[in-house]
C-alpha cells in the first residue's frame, strides 16, 4: 500500500554531535553534511550558535555553514537560544534557525539557564527580526512527556508552549521526547492536548530512543497525523543537560521504517546507511 508523504527532519550533525566527548574537526562536520545533502533531505539541522561554554562540541558551526557544499532545495538549519546566536546564524548563511523552549521548568533552567517566560522574552525579538527578512523559525518543545529534574510533564502544559511557539511565529512545532520516557500512550495523550492548539501538519515528532520505543511513538504520532520526524543518521546524540538521554532514534531505521509502511521519504537508504557509518565512526 502507498501512503502519503513522510518528511524525516536530520538532526545528526546538531543533536547528534553535540554530546559527543571527541573534539570532532569541523572537517569531518562538513563532510557528513555533504554525504547527507546527496541523500535527499529537505532539511538538515547542521548548525548551533550557542554558548561554546555550554557546548563545546558546536563551536565552529559558522565554519561549517561556510565549508559545506550546498544542494539545491536543501535548508540549513541552525540552533539560537538569543538574539547574540540568531545574529550569528544569520551572518553564518543559516537558511532557517530554530527557538527551543522546555514543557517544564527545572529542563528550561539546567539548559539554557532562564525559566520558560525568559526563555520567551528571549525569543519575542528574534521572531520579529526573522519576520523582516522572512527566516522560517522552527519551534522545539523539550521535554513533553518526563523532564530529568522535575518528573512527569503534564500534556496541558506541552501544548501550552506549543501554543506560544505557534503564535508567535513557528513554521512547525518540534516536539521533544528529551530522555525518551515516552510511551505510545503518553505519546498519544500528549498529542491529543497538543492537537487542540497546534494543527497536527504543524507538528513533528523529536524522539529520543533512550527507552527503545521511539519507533512504536512515531507509529502512535503516524496515527494521530503527524508526518515528520526529526532523526539523526547512525542513532547518535542526546543532549548535555538531560542525564540519560541517549540516542536520537536513528534515521536510517526511521527511514526504512516508514517505507515498509508504505510512506514515500524520498531518501536514498544506501546513502544513510554511508552517513551512518560516517556518523558511527566520528564518536569518541
Ligand atoms: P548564560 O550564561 O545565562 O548567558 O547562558 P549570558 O548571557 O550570561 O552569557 C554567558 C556567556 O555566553 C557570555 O560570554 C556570552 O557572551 C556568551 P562570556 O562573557 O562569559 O565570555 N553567549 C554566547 N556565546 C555564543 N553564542 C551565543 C551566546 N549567548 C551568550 N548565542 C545560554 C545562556 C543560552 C547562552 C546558554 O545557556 C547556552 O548556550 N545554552 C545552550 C544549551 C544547549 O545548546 N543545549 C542543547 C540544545 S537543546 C536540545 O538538545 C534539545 C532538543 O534536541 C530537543 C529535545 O531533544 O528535547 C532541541
Ligand atoms: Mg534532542
Amino acid at each position: 500500500m502507498t501512503l502519503g508523504p513522510c518528511e524525516i527532519f536530520e538532526v545528526g550533525p546538531r543533536d547528534g554531535l553535540q554530546n559527543e566527548k571527541r573534539d570532532i574537526p569541523v572537517a569531518e562536520k562538513i563532510a557528513l553534511v555533504n554525504k547527507l545533502s546527496e541523500a535527499g533531505f529537505s532539511r538538515i539541522e547542521c548548525a548551533s550558535f550557542v554558548s561554546p561554554k555550554w557546548v563545546p562540541q558546536m563551536a565552529g558551526s559558522d565554519q561549517v555553514l561556510a565549508g559545506i557544499k550546498r544542494a539545491e532545495g536543501v535548508r540549513y538549519a541552525a540552533l539560537t537560544p538569543n538574539m547574540r546566536g540568531y545574529e550569528d546564524a544569520r551572518k553564518a548563511g543559516a537558511d532557517e534557525i530554530a527557538i527551543f523552549a522546555s514543557a517544564s521548568e527545572g529542563f528550561s533552567q539546567k539548559n539554557i539557564n532562564a525559566s520558560i517566560d525568559e526563555a520567551f522574552e528571549r525569543f519575542a525579538p528574534i521572531l520579529e527580526e526573522a519576520r523582516h527578512i522572512d527566516m522560517p523559525v522552527r519551534g522545539y518543545v523539550s521535554c513533553v512527556v518526563e523532564c530529568p529534574y522535575d518528573g512527569p510533564v503534564a500534556p496541558e502544559q506541552v501544548a501550552k508552549v506549543a501554543d506560544r511557539l505557534f503564535s508567535m511565529g513557528c513554521y512547525e512545532i518540534s516536539l521533544g521526547d528529551t530522555t525518551g520516557a515516552g510511551t505510545p500512550a503518553s505519546i498519544a495523550k500528549m498529542l491529543l492536548a497538543v492537537r487542540n492548539v497546534v494543527p497536527a501538519g504543524r507538528l513533528a515528532g523529536h524522539f529520543h530512543d533512550t527507552g527503545g520505543r521511539a519507533m512504536a511513538n512515531i507509529d502512535a504520532a503516524l496515527a494521530l497525523g503527524v508526518r515528520v520526524f526529526d532523526a539523526a543518521v547512525g542513532g547518535l546524540g542526546g543532549c548535555p543537560f538531560a542525564p540519560g538521554a541517549e540516542g536520537n532514534v536513528a534515521t536510517e531505521a526511521v527511514n526504512k521504517h516508514l517505507k515498509t509502511l508504505g510512506y514515500k521519504t524520498g531518501l536514498n537508504q544506501e546513502i544513510l546507511e554511508e552517513a551512518a557509518a560516517m556518523a558511527r565512526a566520528m564518536r569518541g
